[in-house]
C-alpha cells in the first residue's frame, strides 16, 4: 500500500517533456508573455513568423500535471529562398524552474528531431555563451539576414549537416509547412 502510494506521488510530480500540442497554444502565449513581457511582440522569431501559423512540427513544451514549465518554438523558414532551415526561439522556462535543466533537455531534444527530420540549419538570435553548448557559432555579418533590426553578432546558426550554412544566404523567411506537416 505504502508503494502504491509513494509509486502515485512521484507519478503526479514527474516533469515530462514532449511535443506541443494545439491544446498549448494558449499556456505557451502566457508564458511567453510573462517571461518576455510586452516586448515579445518586437523580437526577431516574432517578425519573422508574422502572418504563419503559430506553431510547428517541431515546438516543443515541459509539462508537470498539465502546468507548462517551459517552451520552446521552432519556425520552418527560408533563407534567401532556400529551404530546409529553422529558426529556434524562443526558449522560455518559467522563472521558478530555471538553472534545472529544462532549457538543455528541450533544446538536445529539439536538436535532436530536426536532424532525424533533415533539417540542416537551425539560426537564433541569442547568446553566444548559452548556446554555444549546443553547437552554435556566430554568423559572418550580412549572410543571414532578418527583416527586422537585430544586433548581428547575437546571430548564431547551427549546422545539422556538416557545411549547410554556406548554402544558406539572405533574408530568413518563414516557410509553409511541408506537404503532411503539422503546422497548427
Ligand atoms: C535562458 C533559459 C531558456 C535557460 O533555461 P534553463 O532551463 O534555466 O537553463 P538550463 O538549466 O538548461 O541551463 C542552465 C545553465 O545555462 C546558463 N545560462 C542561462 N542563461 C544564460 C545566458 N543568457 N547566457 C549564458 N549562460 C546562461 C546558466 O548559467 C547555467 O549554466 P551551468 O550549466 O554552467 O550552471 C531560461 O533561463 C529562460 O527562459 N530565460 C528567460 C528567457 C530567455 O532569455 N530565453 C532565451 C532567449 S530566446
Amino acid at each position: 500500500m505504502t508503494t502504491h502510494v509513494q509509486n502515485t506521488r512521484t507519478l503526479q510530480s514527474a516533469i515530462i517533456t514532449r511535443l506541443a500540442s494545439p491544446f498549448d497554444v494558449s499556456a505557451i502565449s502566457a508564458l511567453q508573455a510573462r517571461v518576455f513581457g510586452p516586448g515579445r511582440f518586437a523580437r526577431s522569431a516574432y517578425r519573422v513568423r508574422e502572418g504563419h501559423g503559430v506553431m510547428s512540427r517541431f515546438c516543443r513544451v515541459a509539462d508537470r500535471n498539465g502546468r507548462l514549465l517551459a517552451s520552446l518554438r521552432i519556425t520552418e523558414v527560408a533563407i534567401g529562398g532556400t529551404r530546409g532551415a529553422a529558426l529556434l526561439g524562443p526558449v522560455s522556462v518559467d522563472p521558478d524552474f530555471r538553472g534545472q535543466g529544462f532549457g538543455t533537455q528541450l533544446i538536445s531534444e529539439t536538436l535532436a528531431d530536426m536532424t532525424s527530420a533533415g533539417i540542416a540549419l537551425v539560426v537564433l538570435v541569442g547568446d553566444e555563451p548559452y548556446y554555444g553548448r549546443f553547437g552554435f557559432h556566430p554568423v559572418q555579418r550580412g549572410h543571414i539576414v532578418f527583416p527586422g533590426p537585430v544586433n548581428p553578432q547575437r546571430i548564431l546558426a547551427a549546422e545539422l549537416i556538416p557545411g549547410a550554412l554556406a548554402n544558406f544566404h539572405g533574408l530568413i523567411t518563414a516557410a509553409p509547412e511541408p506537404a503532411g506537416g503539422g503546422q497548427f
